[in-house]
């Protein structure tokens, strides 16, 4: 099942996720909806609030970056209740898209590398240390799951020029060619 995406100027998309548990109602039918959404939109991530749920789960399938970035080749992998620590290095800049935020890119500063704990969809822990084009791809979800989006971490001046484009978004005046959610 295709879920609608929620789009700027929904709440859910501001909202700080909270932690789940093993039995967390049809976990495994929504990691693979989230997937199929993920897909049917050209995503290579996509994060709980997007599809309207506040919980600390993202997805990534960076497999359509690989040819231009071969760090990302069969990079999948769900990523539940991950909590980020140790994030070091010279920060870089990335140009940036996301589904909640359609037909605005820019380029964002993050630093390269940092450690992250989180379960997997069987429920094993992991707690490891990422980098490069794999780390900036979890970054983007991981703000999502803290109410962040990438048009936060712009300049002052840089927010300015987009602001009448974020408020077209919310206002719902802009063509959107996937299925998208508003209001809650
Ligand atoms: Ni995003």
């Amino acid at each position: 099942m295709i879920y609608p995406i929620a789009i700027y100027g929904n709440p859910v998309l501001r909202k700080k996720t909270k932690d789940i548990d093993k039995d967390y109602p049809n976990l495994q039918e929504i990691i693979d909806n989230m997937f199929e959404t993920m897909y049917s939109s050209d995503g290579v991530g996509l994060a709980a609030p997007q599809i309207n749920k506040s919980i600390r789960v993202f997805i990534i399938d960076a497999e359509p970056m690989s040819e231009d970035y071969p760090d990302v080749k069969g990079f999948k992998q769900v990523f539940i209740n991950p909590q980020m620590s140790e994030e070091n290095g010279k920060e870089w800049l990335f140009n940036e898209g996301c589904l909640s935020i359609p037909n605005i890119r820019e380029d964002v500063k993050r630093k390269p590398s940092f450690r992250l704990k989180y379960y997997d969809r069987d429920w094993n822990f992991h707690d490891e240390v990422f980098d490069g084009i794999k780390a900036r791809i979890m970054q983007h979800e991981y703000d999502h799951l803290d109410g962040v989006l990438f048009t936060d971490r712009l300049s002052p001046l840089k927010r300015k020029l987009l602001k009448s484009k974020l408020t077209a978004i919310s206002k719902n005046k802009i063509s959107i060619n996937y299925k998208f959610i508003l209001n809650k």
